[in-house]
């Protein structure tokens, strides 16, 4: 009987995607979730075949020249994959994969929730609500605005981008976007196609973020384009916080330029933040749970197995980045 691949996994999995790759793989597990740096993951990638890795383990250059030459596949266990220097992977000859699929529908939601919750300030709404309750009884007192007959421009109309669209034709919004290349009919729908991405701007109420974080998306929100956005508007980021200039974006919002920001996702995570966004009242923020469901977590580990298992087996990875 040929030997199980040796397979790293860098991270604590969820059950199900862990004893599967106990099933197939002489699997080295992390179960104590410790975090690997550079230096512990080459030594504990010694003689594996593979790695399944997070979004914790940046495979520089660097690290990639590093590593056993065993080690002839690089899965993810995430759909981004900024992380890994993909250039140097595939001069090495190192196959990497993605998990592109698992999370759409759990971060289009988070979408929606970061729209709602911005564009109805439910970020104060819970902190009023945490000190014990309100005095003020005003009409017009923690007055949102409403979406509906808003126009959401959605930069980057990939499988989380159409997703949102969905939902948000649901709430009567009106749909704007752009993307590297038009859509075909059946997936585009009523989808009003910008073939700049700053002519979206221009005629978008609330932007919702949903390209890859790469050279040319790298500070994309910056002052001249928020300058573009019509007054008042609303911004939406789960795709990376190095698509957004921090500073830029806190100062429209400090201004009241912009209404408000619902936010995911951001330059320092996990803990090394811009501390201007905490500052704002007209801030709506989550850690970087958009795919954090069990269901999705779960799914994106088994999607990294299908990759792994396909290239083991000799077969084409279905999501082969390199
Ligand atoms: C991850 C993500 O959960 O898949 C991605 O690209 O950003 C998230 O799903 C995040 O990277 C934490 O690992």
């Amino acid at each position: 009987m040929s030997k199980k691949p040796t397979l790293l996994i860098t991270r604590d999995m969820p059950p199900l995607v862990e004893a599967r790759a106990l099933n197939s793989y002489d699997a080295r597990l992390n179960r104590e979730d410790k975090v690997y740096n550079p230096d512990s993951l080459i030594a504990a990638a010694k003689g594996a075949d593979g790695l399944l890795i997070c979004g914790t383990e940046k495979m520089t250059a660097e690290a990639l020249a590093r590593l056993p030459s065993s080690v002839k596949i690089i899965a993810c266990f995430t759909a981004g994959y900024d992380h890994v220097d993909l250039a140097a992977a595939k001069a090495l000859g190192i196959v990497v994969t993605h998990a592109p699929d698992a999370l759409t529908d759990a971060v289009a939601d988070i979408t929606l929730l970061l729209l709602l919750g911005a564009a109805r300030r439910a970020g104060e709404g819970e902190a009023i609500m945490r000190q014990g309750g309100w005095d003020d009884i005003h009409l017009l007192s923690m007055t949102g605005s409403e979406i509906r007959g808003k126009r959401l421009g959605i930069l980057g109309m990939g499988r989380i981008g159409r997703a949102v669209a969905t939902r948000a034709r649901a709430f009567g919004l009106e749909i704007h976007y752009h993307n590297r290349s038009r859509l075909d009919p059946a997936l585009e729908l009523d989808a009003v196609w910008h073939e700049e991405a700053d002519f979206l701007l221009k005629c978008t109420d609330i932007l919702s973020l949903h390209c890859p974080s790469n050279e040319a998306s790298r500070n994309f929100l910056n002052a001249e384009r928020i300058a573009q956005l019509p007054e008042g508007a609303i911004v939406i980021n789960t795709a990376r916080g190095d698509v957004v200039d921090d500073d830029a974006l806190i100062a429209a919002l400090k201004s009241g330029r912009l209404r408000a920001a619902g936010l995911d996702v951001y330059r320092g995570e996990p803990n090394n933040i811009h501390p201007g966004y905490a500052r704002l009242a007209n801030t709506f923020l989550l850690p970087h749970i958009g795919s954090a469901t069990v269901e999705t977590r779960t799914g994106m580990g088994l999607q990294a197995l299908d990759n792994l298992e396909a290239y083991f087996a000799g077969k084409a990875p279905p999501n082969r980045l390199v």
